[in-house]
This record gives C-alpha cells, sequence and structure tokens, in this order.
C-alpha cells in the first residue's frame, strides 16, 4: 500500500508544490486547504492519489471535521505548510538589504 502524506496549505506555495511531488513519487496525498472549490491548482493535479480535504488551521471545528474524515486513514508523515510568510514584526527590525524576499528582514547590529 501507498505511504499516506497530509499536506496543509496545499493549494498553493510550498504546500502545492510538496503535493505535486508526492503525487509524482507515487504517495497518497492528502491535501488540505482553506477552499477546496478555490482550488484550482490542485483540481488540476486531480487523480486518483489525490484526495483534497477542507481544514482551516486556525478553526478547531474545521479542523475536528477533517480529522473525522480521515479517521480511518493512516497518515505517515504531515507536512503543516499552512500559514502566512514571515514578516518581521519585532521593533526595531528593519527591511534586509539585498535579500530576495520582501518579507526578509534583520535586526540592527548592536
Ligand atoms: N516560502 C519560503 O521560502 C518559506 C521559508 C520558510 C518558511 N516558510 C513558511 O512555510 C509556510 C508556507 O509558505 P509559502 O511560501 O508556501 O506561503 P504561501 O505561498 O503564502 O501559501 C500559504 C498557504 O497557507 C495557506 N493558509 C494560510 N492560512 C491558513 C489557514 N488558517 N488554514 C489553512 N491554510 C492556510 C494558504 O491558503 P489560502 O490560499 O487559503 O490563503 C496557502 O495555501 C509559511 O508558514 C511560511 O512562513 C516559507
Amino acid at each position: 500500500m501507498a505511504a499516506a502524506i497530509l499536506i496543509t496549505g496545499a493549494n498553493r506555495g510550498l504546500g502545492f508544490e510538496f503535493a505535486s511531488q508526492y503525487l509524482a513519487d507515487g504517495w497518497r496525498v492528502f491535501a488540505a486547504c482553506r477552499n477546496p472549490d478555490a482550488a484550482s491548482k490542485l483540481r488540476c493535479l486531480a487523480q486518483d492519489m489525490l484526495n483534497v480535504v477542507a481544514m482551516d488551521v486556525t478553526d478547531a471545528e474545521s479542523v475536528r471535521n477533517a480529522t473525522t474524515q480521515l479517521k480511518d486513514v493512516a497518515i505517515d508523515v504531515l507536512i503543516n505548510s499552512a500559514g502566512l510568510p514571515a514578516r518581521c514584526s519585532r521593533p526595531g527590525a528593519t527591511a534586509g538589504p539585498g535579500r530576495a524576499s520582501p518579507n526578509a528582514c534583520q535586526m540592527p547590529k548592536v
């Protein structure tokens, strides 16, 4: 039986890339996202080994519903990719010069 992976935030970004690569490697992929109906990139991957699951990781009821849906599934690996790219909110932080990401930041030298 194929190994199974649950990936949150799987509709775009890193989560989507993990989903497509694990599918390509023959895994059964449970791709969780907040709004499966709007997950057009995931739908393009549609194949037997892909199951799209609704899950907002900040909503306990949504997580409970997803776990109920998956209660009979043995998940081998979890990639919790749901989240926002890091933004630096620490006092005194400044945008990092020369960094590739607009979200990158650095603390001033002391
Ligand atoms: N990209 C990098 O180089 C990098 C490096 C280190 C760490 N990370 C971390 O890895 C994570 C993913 O990064 P990314 O670049 O792939 O970000 P991204 O392209 O902005 O994708 C974020 C994903 O998380 C989902 N998401 C956000 N809030 C959610 C919630 N409450 N419930 C369920 N899904 C939620 C988004 O879904 P929606 O479409 O519904 O918004 C989207 O699928 C982030 O936590 C980021 O900080 C990224």
